[in-house]
């Protein structure tokens, strides 16, 4: 995928690769890959929807809660310290991950849905009016367009698509016509979720800043398969969830430019997120708290970091390089199934590969091959207005984590071979 790398020489040094990648190795970090599904052993291929997690990180979390478990930022007591201090380092590791120039400009959140709801109504309600326009990609996920329906409805400003093209791209072409002096915000995927394509956020960036546009990347998909160097990019807003980073659920990073987030008023209220609270009102803390009204999930936060260490440990360029060698092998491998069609096939591509197969109903394909012990996800992938587009309800998506293996595929292929003799 497009790699951000050239201005981040500090943040994107990564360990230096003294052998080439070792996928069995990577494995043994993985205690959920070792278990065998109704008999068979597993074959993971649902990495896009959550990705299996490291031994590091679980233990990570264990260990907050067995020693550290205070809550943040409210006592001067050694394990309040203590769970202050790791959590608030996860912030310096998530910075150093998307190489943001200050760890003020990274607020925890509960995953990319959570983070884009919060630029939408806060942001969003704060600056959008009648006559006013948001613009967004047809092969959105739902996270990223139904905050935007909902803000729209509040504010009077209209919601523009921009068409994808058979093959799955969008096209600069298509982004230029849809943007005009009306445009005050562009959200798109840094990669769809659906058809695997990397979109060209950089060129879509600049030319949405031409406009005068401030720009949100939804980067669920884009901060797990390569570098991401938001400073580089000129992202206004960059979002990502921690569940498909190898790290625990309900956890997630919003990165914004900080006089966006200093304009921009609180969204939830709530304990830590104020300055003064009186009877009358109150005054919000300092970035970023302003953000993260509640206690959040420290032992979570907590384990994020510990992902954030093991994907940097092992180099995103080489985690990238290793997923574009099994994305190949996958690709041609399944090409060889009669009647299968695949959806997305853009040359820019990342580890994510969506099929349908002539007279066998993708919930059918997904229950077959859950019984040889293969994972992957049918359905609409929480992109309806995609599944509209291409003319389906559904399809079959084998995605690939950074312990995926060419194998996998041929394990794959094999069932999907039994599987249509079934149906023909
Ligand atoms: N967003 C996740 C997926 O694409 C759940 O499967």
């Amino acid at each position: 995928m497009e790699t951000t790398t050239e201005s981040a020489p500090r943040q994107h040094a990564e360990q230096p690769m003294t052998s080439a990648y070792d996928v069995d190795k990577v494995r043994a970090d993985f205690p959920a890959l070792h278990q065998l599904v109704h008999k068979k052993p597993l074959v993971y291929l649902d990495s896009a929807a959550t990705a299996l997690k490291p031994q590091s990180m679980i233990d990570a979390v264990t260990q907050i809660y067995a020693q550290h478990c205070g809550n943040v930022h409210r006592a001067v007591h050694t394990l309040s310290q203590s769970a202050t201090a790791v959590y608030e380092g996860t912030r310096d590791k998530v910075q150093a991950l998307l190489n943001a120039s200050e760890r003020e400009e990274i607020m925890f959140v509960r995953g990319t849905t959570e983070g884009i709801n919060l630029v939408a109504q806060s942001w969003g309600r704060a600056n959008l009016g009648p006559g006013d326009e948001v613009v967004v990609t047809e092969l959105e996920h739902h996270s990223n367009m139904v905050p935007w329906h909902m803000v729209c409805a509040q504010t009077g400003a209209r919601l523009v698509v921009v068409p994808v093209t058979e093959a799955g791209e969008i096209t600069l072409d298509a982004f230029d016509a849809c943007l005009s002096d009306k445009t005050k915000l562009v959200a798109m995927s840094h990669v769809s979720n659906v058809l695997g394509t990397v979109l060209p956020i950089r060129d879509m960036i600049a030319r949405a800043h031409e406009r005068g546009a401030v720009v949100l990347v939804d980067g669920a998909q884009g901060v797990v398969h390569g570098a991401v160097d938001v400073q580089a990019l000129d992202c206004d807003f960059y979002v990502f969830s921690g569940h498909k980073l190898y790290g625990p659920t309900g956890t997630g990073a919003l990165y914004g430019k900080r006089a966006l987030l200093e304009e921009m008023p609180p969204w939830m209220g709530g304990g830590d997120m104020i300055g003064e609270v009186t009877i009358r009102g109150f005054t919000h803390n300092e970035l970023p708290y302003k953000f993260e009204a509640g206690t959040p999930s420290i032992a979570s936060v907590v384990g994020l970091g510990a992902s954030v260490d093991y994907v940097t440990a092992l180099g995103m360029n080489a985690i990238a390089a290793h997923e574009q060698r099994v994305l190949a092998h996958g690709l041609a491998a399944l090409s060889e199934i009669p009647g299968l069609r695949f959806f997305g096939t853009a040359p820019n591509k990342a580890s994510v590969i969506s099929f349908a197969i002539d007279g066998v109903h993708t919930h059918d394909m997904g229950t077959l091959l859950d019984a040889h012990g293969i994972a992957l996800r049918t359905g609409h992938h929480c992109a309806q207005p995609l599944m509209q587009r291409y003319g389906v309800t559904g399809m079959a998506r084998a995605s690939i984590g950074l312990y995926s293996r060419p194998e996998d595929f041929d394990v794959l292929v094999r069932a999907l071979h039994r599987i249509t003799k079934m149906f023909s």
